[in-house]
């Protein structure tokens, strides 16, 4: 990925730098790091490469590499997990497929949801804890082999920044079912806001021969929201997953100007309701990832609320007395739709919180949308800026961020 200037930068569109955002490539421009290494993480980025490379990183101090702490668990994880877990295995979720150590290394780190900026959080560890994990017939991680494993995915939660693992919220990449069949994909795994939500369409590999197919057509792509909670989606973008290399998105980002919001009994068709993956193989997985999905007033479930409330209201609130306040309170329905601040200034802003919360990443203040947009030197549109004064925004900054982080469980 070629370091733009900032010309070159302005003149593409909104969209396509949407999705190297939601990609996680840093984008530097020209004569702007000022803010863009003014980030709390400290890590070295700016290099503006989309990573792809998952492996030891030069100029990692001294210790393990990332791949030398993961071969210190792969044989266990082996031993328990890749009877069904490799490649034309039982689960269908083939994230040790390779035959050696180091094409399951790429696999593996490469399977969404596995390298997370919270290495507990990691579906490594979480989903074989649940009860329904294969069936209720699949094992755990045993005990002795956990602290190893969250070395690892801590350490290569530290590189994340440079690695394009990250697509942002992402449904889990699942193979779909081809020959023109529906497919539906539930959305739960986003959240508990999304419960029951899907998107459904019909899939059909073609080109090439049927042994190799090398595109597969997606249509009636429909969204399908539930009662009274609003499914608000811009930008998705459908990923080809083929085992052991990085997420491939949809080589002409079919649906970069997409901004749709769904109701129940409403139109329901995503954009032109048809894609065509020029990128598919046989054997590849398909995700979805979101520059943004959310839920329109949804109640929103247990686990959504704010964590720090205090924390917000002592630092977030005043910090947002702007036009954020202004326009997001009420002057403008469209600004108060998206992000609805009306009760910023309540005696308990629990409800604005939630709000806000929404267009964060916990523990990620680089990638929250609420700095995103605002960020005088980020070619994203939003009306609100601070004017272009960047002392302004970095004060901004500088108050929420506290906050962000404090939200990470
Ligand atoms: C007996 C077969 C079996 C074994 C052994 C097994 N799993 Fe699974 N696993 C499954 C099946 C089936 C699924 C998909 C259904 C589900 O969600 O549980 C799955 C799903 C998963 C997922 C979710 C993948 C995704 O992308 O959503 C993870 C993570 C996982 N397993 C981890 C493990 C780990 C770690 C081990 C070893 C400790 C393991 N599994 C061992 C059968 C197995």
């Amino acid at each position: 990925m070629a370091v733009k200037t900032s010309r070159e930068i302005g003149s593409w569109s909104r969209s396509i730098l949407g999705l190297l955002l939601s990609l996680g490539v840093v984008v530097t421009i020209a004569g702007m790091s000022a803010c863009s290494s003014n980030d709390s993480e400290g890590s070295s980025e700016g290099t503006g490469a989309s990573g792809g490379g998952g492996g030891a990183g030069g100029g990692e101090p001294a210790g393990p590499t990332p791949y030398e702490l993961f071969l210190k668990i792969e044989p266990d994880l082996v031993a328990n997990c890749n009877i069904c877990h490799k490649k034309g295995g039982s689960a269908p979720a083939p994230f040790l497929a390779g035959e050696t150590p180091e094409e399951r290394y790429q696999t593996i780190t490469f399977w969404p949801g596995i390298v997370v900026n919270a290495a507990e959080q990691s579906i490594l560890l979480t989903h074989p804890e649940s009860a329904n994990h294969g069936g209720g017939e699949a094992p755990r991680i045993p005990e002795n082999v956990k602290p190893g494993v969250i070395t690892w995915l801590t350490a290569e939660a530290d590189g994340l920044p440079d690695s394009s693992v990250d697509i942002g919220p992402s449904v889990r990449p699942f193979r779909p079912l081809p020959g023109g069949a529906l497919n539906t994909v539930y959305l739960d795994a986003l959240g508990d806001d999304f419960q029951y939500m899907s998107i459904a369409f019909f899939a059909e590999a073609l080109g090439g021969t049927s042994d190799a197919p090398t595109m597969l057509r997606l249509t009636n792509i429909t969204v399908h929201p539930v009662v009274d909670k609003p499914l608000h989606i811009v930008h998705p973008v459908f990923t080809v997953y083929v085992p052991g290399q990085p997420g491939d998105p949809d080589p002409v980002d079919s649906f970069s100007n997409l901004d749709q919001t769904f109701t129940l009994g409403g139109d329901n068709t995503l954009g032109t309701g048809e894609v065509v993956l020029t990128n598919w193989q046989k054997g590849a997985y398909l995700g979805i990832a979101f520059e943004l999905i959310e839920v329109y007033g949804g109640n929103a479930g247990p686990g959504t609320g704010c964590n720090d409330l205090v924390n917000f209201q002592q630092n977030v609130v005043p910090a947002m007395q702007t036009c954020m306040m202004k326009c997001h309170g009420g002057a403008n329905p469209q600004a108060k739709g998206t992000m609805d601040l009306s009760e910023l200034n309540a005696m308990m802003p629990t409800a604005a919180c939630q709000e806000v919360r929404a267009r964060i990443k916990p523990g990620d203040p680089a990638a929250s949308q609420i700095l995103q947009v605002t960020d005088p030197v980020q070619p994203i549109v939003h009306m609100y800026k601070f004017d272009g004064d960047l002392n302004a925004y970095n004060a901004f900054k500088t108050k929420v961020e506290p906050w962000i982080m404090a939200e990470q469980q």
